[in-house]
């Protein structure tokens, strides 16, 4: 599978933002590199969560700023987002039972999710974001 890297091609016009899908994209790179070098399960387990920890806590922010924003269709956005998390969940519920099929699901389901959430939805809020102040949002 591809490395994941971020090129501007992904800027949702938000310094803060982009440096969140930045982060995000090299853990699940990380969550890629442990699959390929055959990690053992808990190893696989903590670095998904660790991708859904820090899934959590992005969305919370971007949800914040595109309320700032104006943006007029956050809660489809969000109803996006709980999907997503949900789904996450579910299958790090499986990897932690140990169902090996499941880590190789979390790692597509990881590429395949980012790519389309960011270029797909979060491409949508980018002209809104540019007059968003950041004074007292917590990172
Ligand atoms: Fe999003
Ligand atoms: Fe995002």
């Amino acid at each position: 599978m591809a490395h994941m890297r971020w090129d501007e091609s992904y800027s949702v016009r938000s310094t803060l933002l982009d440096g969140h899908h930045k982060l995000l994209f090299y853990v699940v790179d990380r969550y890629h590199d442990a699959l390929h070098q055959h990690a053992t399960i808990e190893v696989l387990a903590d670095l998904f969560g660790q991708v859904i920890d820090y899934t959590a806590m992005h969305f919370d922010v971007e949800e914040e700023l595109m309320q700032r924003s104006g943006y007029p269709f956050l809660k489809s956005h969000k109803n996006a987002h709980g999907f997503l998390l949900h789904r996450a969940e579910s299958l790090l519920a499986r990897i932690n039972s140990g169902d090996q099929v499941a880590c190789n699901q979390a790692a597509e389901f990881l590429s395949d999710w980012w790519e389309k959430h960011i270029r797909g939805i979060d491409a949508q809020y980018a002209p809104y974001m540019e007059q968003v102040v950041l004074d007292d949002i917590a990172v």
